[in-house]
């Protein structure tokens, strides 16, 4: 069978073998009772060539030097949410490498980020990893201060300083677009508009979510011993489910995941759950699937009857659960969303480190950062959202949760624990990975064709950006 597969993908055009054991994404979705919407009813797949990555760019720091001087200098990248600034004062720092930010809303719609950096000699104005609400920004050293609005409000003992013009000295910025409940920073200032960075097809997905009315209900943040490029590829593809994640391959369609790419900065996977692993096939009944399931924020699925009837498929009778669940768990109303919205898990990432899960059982923002001194480490976070409640009243953003190196996803306070223990299963071969490729006598890893795409056209940008290009 498996030398029949192979001989049948050898005579396709590249990039056009699927896995051989249907159904489909599209066929699975195709099926469901409640249809989904047109962003997730379609496919944009497209073959870049099949040629091994080198892999210098997660073990030379001088590629991680390249990489701040070429790419995270010119890239859009998710800094906050609007959540963490409602009120005019509040503020976020954001860092990226040596770069640090004051995100901050100025007026009602008017949300900037400073430098962070004063304008005397240098001290930062608020400490990275801090947020609150401000005033005025004033330095700690020797107490020059700036308006909210960046300009300069006093410069002690100003007769010192005749050559400085007010002016002059205002806080300098980085662009700031807003999307979705998401502020996007960029230094670059000739940098295209977010809407034309993302392209129209992501754009279009985006606008029919509402992830503004979401909000944050657990953050973890853990540091992890790989490179950043390493850490996000971990979590591009569905092809190491059923060999890292055996547990949930019983419900998840794994290798009939569907990939797309759209543009230069955005691909997505589609990967079915409620369905048994084409791996598997003819190991469980449907039933079985159903007992089995147990992915996302599953304290919700609490008493809820898990007998199939005759007939019906366990992902039908997962969807139904689902809905009333997770409408009475976070008093929504969800009668108007899709059995694979519901189910499915949507991933989507937004070039340069973002990831997001628009789906409701799955419904997350991974964020991932290199270490600034160390090409060896990344700052990967997880945020988790749901659906704002019917009141309409906007919950607190959640306290961060920062998990020491060797400590579980498992323990950090709101995190789902059968869903921890899957990210410290996708984690914990990151330093085997980034240990492997330098102990490697192959200079290049090597990828398949369809299930690895998002890597390949995640790579292809960095080289672009490395380059000299967009
Ligand atoms: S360094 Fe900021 S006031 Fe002197
Ligand atoms: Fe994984």
């Amino acid at each position: 069978m498996g030398n029949q597969s192979l001989e049948i993908a050898q005579a396709l055009p590249p990039g056009a073998a699927r896995c051989p054991q249907e159904p489909s994404t599209q066929d699975i979705i195709a099926r469901d009772r409640v249809a989904a919407p047109a962003w997730v009813r379609c496919e944009s797949y497209e073959f870049l060539g099949d040629e091994d990555i080198s892999i210098d760019r997660y073990i030379d720091p001088a590629f991680a030097k390249r990489e701040f001087d070429t790419l995270w200098n010119r890239t859009w990248q998710f800094a906050c949410r609007e959540e963490h600034i409602p009120e005019v004062g509040d503020y976020y720092v954001y860092d990226i490498g040596r770069h640090s930010f004051i995100v901050t809303r100025v007026a009602k719609d008017d949300v900037r980020a400073y430098y962070n950096a004063c304008l005397h000699r240098g001290t930062k104005l608020r400490p990275s990893g801090t947020d609150g609400c401000a005033s005025e920004f004033q330095c700690s050293f020797h107490g020059w201060s700036w308006h909210l609005d960046g300009s300069l409000k006093e410069s002690v003992c100003a007769w010192d300083f005749p050559h400085v013009d007010a002016g002059k000295f205002s806080l300098p910025q980085a662009k700031v677009e807003r999307l979705a409940g998401f502020v996007f920073i960029n230094m670059d200032h000739g940098a295209p508009a977010l809407a034309e960075y993302f392209g129209p097809e992501f754009m279009a997905h985006i606008n029919e979510w509402g992830l503004e009315n979401r909000y944050i209900y657990c953050h973890v943040v853990k540091k992890i011993p790989a490179n950043w490029k390493l850490n996000m590829e971990a979590f591009m593809e569905a092809y190491h489910v059923i060999h890292t994640h055996p547990q949930v391959a019983v419900s998840n369609a794994d290798a009939n995941s569907q990939y797309d790419i759209y543009g230069e900065h955005v691909n997505r996977f589609i990967s079915s759950l409620g369905v048994l692993s084409p791996h598997l096939r003819g190991q469980y009944t449907e039933q079985d699937i159903l007992d089995q399931f147990t992915i996302g924020d599953s304290s919700m699925l609490g008493g809820a009857d898990r007998t199939l009837a005759p007939g019906e498929t366990a992902r039908q009778r997962m969807a139904d659960i689902m809905r009333v669940m997770f409408e009475q768990g976070t008093n929504t109303d969800l009668s108007g969303v899709s059995d694979a919205e519901l189910l499915d898990c949507f991933s989507y990432t937004l070039f340069p480190n973002t990831f997001l899960f628009p789906g409701i059982s799955l419904p997350m923002v991974y964020r991932f950062r290199p270490d600034r001194d160390d090409h060896r480490k990344s700052i990967y976070e997880v945020f988790f959202l749901r659906p704002l409640p019917v009141d309409g009243i906007r919950p607190e953003p959640v306290e961060t949760v920062y998990l020491d190196d060797d400590q579980s996803f498992t323990e950090a306070e709101g995190m789902d624990p059968g869903f921890g223990a899957i990210l410290d299963q996708d984690t914990d071969n990151l330093l085997l990975q980034q240990e492997g490729l330098e102990a490697s006598a192959k200079p290049g890893i090597t990828l398949g064709n369809y299930q690895e795409i998002r890597v390949r056209h995640f790579e292809r940008a960095i080289d672009k950006y490395l380059q000299g290009g967009a």
